[in-house]
């Protein structure tokens, strides 16, 4: 029998569980339930959830955890994490109490603007499109007057808008190249209705508009945050050999993508975590960092090191093209609550901030890797997901985990002692 429904957004939500139920989980009254579980008691507040997307059954809950002892710029943070991984939390929270007391964290913004295109077809003669995209020029910014009244009035507008010839690349392909500073906005739909409006604008028998739609490649929106110290000021009992072998991973990481990937995959542990906490775009970030990554043709790290002089340096450089205010920042109170908590930083503290945690991620994680190796910590902090996993009651988490102090976590190692246990 076909499970294809027509109509289904126009349901109520007990009718779409209802279906969703009897469609494909034979109508077991447990799939019901843990749906309404998680629904939150307050009618309202699970109603603006409801609003956010279409089809709302239900929350999806992830852990929000909270990193203390950043010092950013000689400022005292606690920057609130949203992430599924065991040991994400606990790793900015001991980088962020080792850098304390070697100077924090500095951190400036680089740049803040940001890319829209109308991309378009023309077939005729290139010397008419230039005369007449240099005759309406002027009519494009009027075009998004109303659009771009209240984002001038902040500081931001459209920079700048260039015609692009890509008939190179592409037969009779063009672009309207569009610059915008759109302040503390992330700017995704001041954007994208500047460009309609340009497009609508632009548009006549001769000019076949394709699309029109920013862009999530923003070189041009850049942080750094750094950490440095002297050699020896780095403990441990052989410093020199650490920071060895610390930029000899940075290093690997610059030159061998198999390993960039992975490198950077741990940067973006903490930069979605403090992205999805905010309530800003994760899949926008993500998309920029990796393009950014590549951007000499080859996928590198993110984070750059050097050991000079006896001195220990770690820096990172990343597009982030964030909002502190509209979109979910305001709506979403988990998110309002964090930026709240981070002292309700403009976009660019917020950019320093968060391009922080990542470079935190990566120390941990490279500190981690060259010496003791990851599974050390990873599966320390996993410990109580494999207990959750075999039903363990308080009393024998208590006693496995005492067990565990000082000896190494495996799987099968904490099955063997919790079957010992309950013998
Ligand atoms: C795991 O989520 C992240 C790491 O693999 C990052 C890295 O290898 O640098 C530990």
């Amino acid at each position: 029998m076909s499970k294809i429904i027509s109509g289904f957004s126009k349901l109520t939500k007990e009718e779409k569980i209802d279906w969703l139920a009897k469609t494909y989980f034979n109508n077991q009254p447990e799939i019901i339930q843990t749906l309404k579980q998680y629904w939150n008691v307050d009618n309202k507040l699970q109603q603006l959830h409801d609003d956010f997307i279409e089809n709302t059954v239900s929350n999806f809950y992830m852990p929000y955890g909270i990193a203390p002892n950043f010092v950013i710029n000689g400022h005292d943070y606690v920057i609130p994490m949203v992430v599924e991984e065991s040991s994400v939390v606990a790793a900015a929270s001991l980088v962020a109490k080792y850098w304390s007391t070697r100077g924090g964290f500095k951190a400036e913004v680089i740049s803040t603007t940001k890319i829209g295109q109308v991309h378009f077809m023309y077939a005729g003669d290139k010397k008419d499109l230039e005369t007449y995209f240099n005759q309406r020029k002027s009519e494009l910014y009027t075009a998004t007057a109303s659009i771009t009244k209240n984002m001038e009035k902040r500081g931001g507008g459209i920079l700048d808008i260039q015609l692009v010839d890509k008939n190179d690349k592409l037969a009779n392909y063009y672009q309207l190249h569009v610059t915008f500073e759109t302040k503390d906005s992330m700017g995704a739909n001041f954007i994208n209705s500047c460009l309609e409006a340009m497009a609508n604008q632009f548009r006549n028998d001769e000019i076949d508009i394709v699309m029109s739609i920013l862009s999530n490649y923003v070189p041009e929106c850049t942080v750094r945050a750094e950490v440095s110290c002297k050699v020896e000021d780095l403990g441990g009992k052989n410093p020199q050999k650490f920071a060895q072998k610390f930029e000899q991973a940075v290093k690997i990481a610059e030159i061998e993508p198999y390993r960039a990937v992975t490198h950077n995959k741990g940067i973006m542990n903490g930069i979605d975590a403090v992205v999805l906490a905010t309530g800003n775009d994760f899949r926008a970030i993500e998309a920029g960092a990796h393009a950014y990554a590549s951007k000499e043709g080859q996928y590198k790290s993110l984070t750059h090191c050097t050991v000079k002089d006896g001195v220990f340096k770690f820096w990172i450089e990343i597009p982030l093209a964030l909002g502190t205010v509209g979109g979910l920042t305001s709506l979403h109170p988990m998110a309002k609550l964090s930026l709240d908590m981070m002292q309700k930083p403009s976009a660019r503290d917020l950019m320093q901030i968060i391009a922080t945690a990542g470079l935190a991620q990566n120390f941990a994680a490279l500190r981690a890797l060259t010496t003791k190796g990851i599974q050390h910590g990873h599966m320390k902090m996993h410990l109580q997901n494999i207990l959750n996993q075999l039903g363990a009651s308080i009393k024998e988490k208590e006693e496995i985990t005492t067990y565990f102090e000082n000896k190494t976590v495996s799987h099968s190692a904490v099955v063997d002692k919790f079957n010992e246990i309950r013998k």
